[in-house]
């Protein structure tokens, strides 16, 4: 049957296995994403609803994937199969492949900017904008070329690929072992030098005096999408890398250390972005533009801002490299466990197939930008399909999955494991975590679902 009980790959430590999680967690959502919406929704007060659905729905969610994880020491189809023996759950795993291969297909798109940017950047281009109109022309030029955009896209998926390519430990966790101290560090440079602009302060009170005003019903339901988004949740990732983790080892803890640097990454990604927006009054809900065409500009206005601007960009390509080696790595585990492929003939195949399905998402800001689906183009149907429906559905039916089907019995034997100390000294966490698990989660994710398909 599967290659799974040979031989399977391992993390190497307790810390390569954080760093690999926070890898996959920490992205583009931090730091191009979370700033706009947070701008968009009213600063402070979204931040703390963001904050709430991180912990009472990110948090246990991330805890199951992790355990189904390590408990079934497959890929997310391999796993569910594993512990139920239902096809209905096989094909929530199948869901979360499919979904893999689908985000990744067009967050290569978005990374492939932020790789093109760094050229852009060490060339000094961004000397030549002395407003808006001059960077966003210059910013829709460059994603309207096709050359540039599917270049940059395609030299993004080869590094991706080669990463996974050489497996969890020699290539997953030593890459993000390098790479993940030296995103904090770029990213707490980026904050000191917000800070120190004259003007950042009002910055910083957009981030910590709510504005009640402008969150609406709408807001709370974005917050929790970006909860999921942010944490890489619902569709296996969290899994499949949980399914390389000894028996034990403490998930309750790591899950919780993974959340913690999520989100106080985005926190100081927020910090660094609205202290130079502030400081150079721009608008901070500019929308999905906010980094490529505000920063850009402010840059050249900034002491030090030629060196600023490559070290920022080159950190929001390393924040997409390490999320996009989690995408990846679900589609590899899923051909290697159930189909015996080898690793590296699925990251060949399977990349390849990733780039054919990304070029359509790349000429959506081009040649086929008048191109719709049901009213959007492809880039736009790609997200809209994956964040809004596949990834809330799937942590919803993860969930129902720990609590109702597989039974919160069997799954806290497992949970106890390496964790033991824990349901000794604290069972009121463990208390907690099984009522979110079993009620809030499902309930709360089934609202963003009935919003996301206009039904509320
Ligand atoms: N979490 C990443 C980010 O914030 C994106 C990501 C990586 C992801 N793997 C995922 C999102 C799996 C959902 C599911 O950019």
């Amino acid at each position: 049957m599967s290659s799974a009980n040979q031989q399977r790959e391992n993390w190497g430590s307790r810390v390569g296995f954080i760093l690999a999680a926070a890898g996959s967690a920490i992205g583009l959502g931090n730091i191009w994403k979370f700033p706009y919406i947070a701008g968009e929704h009213g600063g402070a007060a979204f931040i703390f609803i963001y904050l709430i659905c991180i912990a009472i729905i990110g948090l246990p969610v991330l805890i199951a994937e992790i355990l189904i994880g390590r408990t079934g020491k497959r890929n997310p189809v391999g796993s569910f199969k594993f512990l139920s023996k239902s096809k209905i759950w096989t094909s929530v795993g199948f869901m979360g492949v499919a979904a893999g291969f689908l985000i990744l297909s067009y967050y290569i798109v978005i990374a492939g900017w932020s790789l093109g940017y760094i050229i852009e950047a060490v060339k000094g281009t961004f000397y030549d904008f002395n407003q808006v109109n001059t960077s966003s022309s210059y910013f829709e030029s460059l994603t309207g070329n096709t050359t540039w955009t599917i270049s940059f896209m395609l030299l993004f998926l080869s590094i991706t690929m080669v990463f996974v390519y050489f497996g969890v430990q020699k290539g997953i966790e030593r890459g993000s072992k390098i790479m993940m101290p030296v995103l904090l560090i770029l990213l707490i440079v980026s904050a000191v030098k917000g800070i120190s602009l004259p003007g950042s302060d009002k910055g910083i009170s957009f981030l910590l005096e709510p504005n009640w005003d402008l969150v609406t019903g709408n807001s709370i339901l974005v917050a929790l999408g970006h909860a999921f988004f942010t944490l890489s949740l619902g569709m296996g990732a969290m899994m499949t890398y949980g399914s390389y983790l000894k028996k034990d080892s403490n998930i309750f803890s790591s899950s919780l250390q993974v959340v913690f640097l999520d989100t106080i990454i985005a926190l100081i990604a927020g910090l660094a972005i609205f202290t130079v927006v502030f400081a150079t009054q721009q608008n901070p809900s500019a929308g999905p533009g906010l980094i490529f065409h505000t920063l850009p500009i402010v840059f050249t206005k900034m002491s030090g801002g030629y060196v600023f601007s490559i070290l920022f960009f080159l950190l929001l390509s390393i924040a997409a490299l390490t999320s996009a080696i989690s995408l990846l790595e679900v589609v590899v585990s899923y051909f290697v466990d159930e189909k015996g492929w080898t690793r590296h003939s699925a990251v060949i195949v399977f990349g390849g197939v990733t780039f054919l399905i990304g070029v359509p998402s790349a000429l959506s800001f081009n040649i086929l930008s008048d191109f719709h689906i049901f009213g959007l183009n492809f880039f736009d149907l790609a997200d809209y399909i994956t964040a809004n429906i596949m990834l809330p559905l799937g942590g919803m039916l993860i969930s129902i999955f720990v609590a109702w089907v597989w039974g919160l019995n069997k799954s806290l034997v497992e949970l106890k494991l390496g964790a033991e100390g824990l349901f000794e000294n604290y069972p009121i966490i463990i208390k907690f975590w099984k009522i979110f698990v079993k009620y809030f989660a499902p309930v709360l994710i089934f609202l963003v679902l009935l919003n996301s398909l206009g039904i509320l």
